[in-house]
């Protein structure tokens, strides 16, 4: 049985975005409130699910299916529900995660071009009862995010053509117009404006558990 106490927060956005710093707010705000949390990562938070992920990342000497991205991400996954986030929720801990399922939609689904029906049938497999309560998506114009890591290292996917993240960007949007979990932040902004609204939706969801409960 899987009763869940803690709540599940996960950042999405393509790559120079600043999601990283925007997982520092998401924890900084919840140490401010006092709420113990697990700071995680897909792909990987675990030993294993770490390794697949550089398997993932790594540029190979063969082309790599956009469906051996999508299994080694749920196979990760599957890790990484069962080793970390449920424990960590079951406990009563809140889970901060950068990226989860969105991502795979985002990327294999809508970059690569698999069936999102396929990869709902994957979702419901691997934690077909488990969903974040909010998840934050920050947006960002692929080119204005390209001069951002200019001057970066680039792992295989970063490597993609500009047309392949329009793609991604356009499978984030779509999947936050439906799903009120969502909240989108404009990663356009100051790095300190986007910090500052990342907070906030934070503060509010907190605000919002807390009054649900007492
Ligand atoms: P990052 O989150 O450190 O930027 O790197 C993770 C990369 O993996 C990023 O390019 C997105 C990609 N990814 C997928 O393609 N599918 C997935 O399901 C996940 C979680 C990540």
């Amino acid at each position: 049985m899987n009763i869940q106490q803690g709540k599940f927060i996960t950042l999405e956005g393509s790559e120079g975005v600043g999601k990283t710093t925007n997982v520092d707010s998401v924890c900084q705000t919840l140490d401010d409130l006092s709420i113990s949390y697990v700071r995680t990562r897909e792909p990987g938070g675990t030993p294993m699910a770490e390794t697949l992920r550089e398997n993932m990342l790594a540029e190979w000497d063969e082309s790599v299916n956009g469906l051996t991205e999508l299994f080694i991400a749920f196979a990760a996954r599957l890790q990484h529900v069962q080793g970390v986030i449920r424990p960590a929720l079951v406990s009563g801990k809140w889970v901060v995660c950068d990226r989860f399922t969105d991502a795979s939609y985002a990327y294999q689904g809508y970059g690569r071009g698999l069936d999102l029906e396929k990869i709902a049938v994957l979702e419901e497999w691997v934690h077909g009862d488990l969903q974040p309560d909010l998840t934050l998506y920050l947006d960002l114009d692929p080119e204005v995010a390209a001069l951002r890591i200019a001057n970066r290292e680039r792992d295989r996917m970063e490597q993609e053509q500009m047309s392949f993240f329009h793609k991604v960007r356009q499978g984030y949007l779509a999947r936050a117009a439906a799903d009120a979990r969502f909240r989108t932040v404009d990663a356009s902004l100051p790095l300190v404006d986007v910090q500052r609204a990342v907070c906030l939706q934070v503060k509010e969801f907190v605000g919002f558990h807390r009054q649900g409960v007492s």
